[in-house]
């Protein structure tokens, strides 16, 4: 049997998909980063790291249990009213990470006799969350909203409880989900609404109408923009009260530590006060600009090559100049869609930039 695990090793090698882990801040330390998510720098923020330590003196290092027995800070409760008023929600949940809300929210919300109608490019997290719950999951095409409705009439009937599942930023082609058209199908369908918006930049929350707004779960991260680490899910009241309860990672892991909470209100404090956003979106469009790509929407920007071995080339090539870029090859994306996928943030210089976009515009041409 053990041959079967050193067999599909071989086999990823072979493909070029096999993936190493590297000790980043040594490896990358000199490297210019066009590959992080922490999008407005805050993990490096010095009001951000005095909170943290701040609290680490105050309350020490671990929390020491789950929520329902120890854990449960008081941090915890002005962390979730933030997330919630930030969000237009009535309410949140902070969790451990993004993954952990996804594969807690979902099986709490759906299971076998349910149906999720999902778009086809969703993260993993809300892949692994859908297969979990036991739900029957009918995938539609990206973004195609006329699909995800062939695939209500045709199914809904036949099924108990429905939830639509998106993204509101794609996390590996940086454009957009269409949140504000799911929910109406949510509404036209009897369904629930649950989109990640992990990517997001925690700005500009639309206010839809009530009833929408009830029948919308926001999923999110605290690891990304917010700098720090943690997932979110915030919505109507009713539903909060009872994800709180049926969620089974607020029940059987261990809590945040009350350094990560204070962290992460200090880092959002920031995000509330200062309209840093603009920057983010501003560096991403001039590199497009420089390299003739469409305007993004994002701060994600994808260049897809297709071929995994050229992707992993240039990347190496870009390291060796001092830029570190991220290579993306399948399972991550779909077959034949191997891309480089750059980041931008509020930190990132022009002059930065415009050596990149020169840089990766030689590199393509020459290979
Ligand atoms: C779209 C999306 N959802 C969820 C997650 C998981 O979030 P976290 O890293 O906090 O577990 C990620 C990232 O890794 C993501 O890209």
């Amino acid at each position: 049997m053990k041959s079967f695990y050193a067999d599909a090793i071989q086999n990823l090698k072979e493909k070029n998909l096999y993936r190493k882990l590297v000790e980043a801040d040594v490896a990358y330390k000199d490297l210019i980063s066009f590959a992080s998510n922490d999008y407005f720098n805050l993990s490096q923020n010095a009001e951000v790291k005095k909170a943290a330590r701040d609290a680490i003196k105050k309350y020490g290092v671990g929390s020491g249990g789950s929520r329902y027995i120890s854990g449960n800070h008081s941090l915890y409760t002005k962390l979730e009213k933030q997330v919630a008023r930030m969000k237009n929600c009535d309410d949140s949940i902070v969790f451990s990470s993004g993954y952990a809300c996804s594969i807690g929210v979902i099986p709490a919300l759906v299971s076998e006799g349910d149906l999720i109608v999902a778009d086809r490019l969703i993260h993993s997290c809300l892949i692994d969350g859908a297969k979990l719950s036991g739900a029957r999951m009918v995938r539609f095409l990206h973004n195609d909203v006329a699909h995800a409705r062939r695939i209500l009439e045709e199914n809904r009937s036949k099924f108990k409880k429905c939830l639509i599942i998106t993204e509101t930023v794609f996390s590996m082609d940086g454009d957009l989900g269409e949140i504000d058209k799911l929910l109406e199908l949510a509404e036209e369908f009897n369904a629930i609404l649950v989109s990640d918006d992990a990517h997001g930049l925690f700005q500009n929350q639309p206010t839809p109408n009530s009833t929408q707004r009830s029948l919308h779960l926001q999923l999110g991260t605290l690891s990304k923009a917010i700098g720090t680490l943690g997932g979110y899910v915030a919505g109507e009241q009713s539903l909060i009260d009872y994800l709180r309860i049926f969620a089974k990672p607020v029940i059987y892991s261990t809590a945040l530590p009350a350094s990560i909470l204070a962290a992460s209100i200090a880092s959002l404090k920031i995000i509330e006060k200062k309209d840093i956003g603009k920057k983010v979106l501003k560096n991403a469009e001039y590199f497009c600009e420089l390299m003739k790509l469409p305007k993004p929407k994002t701060a994600i920007v994808p260049i897809i090559l297709g071929d995994n071995e050229r992707v992993v080339s240039i990347a190496a090539k870009l390291e060796e100049l001092g830029f570190l870029i991220s290579a993306i090859r399948p399972p991550t994306v779909e077959k034949n869609k191997a891309r480089l996928r750059l980041t931008f943030s509020s930190k990132h210089k022009k002059n930065q930039i415009k050596k990149l976009a020169e840089t990766l515009a030689k590199i393509l041409r020459d290979s």
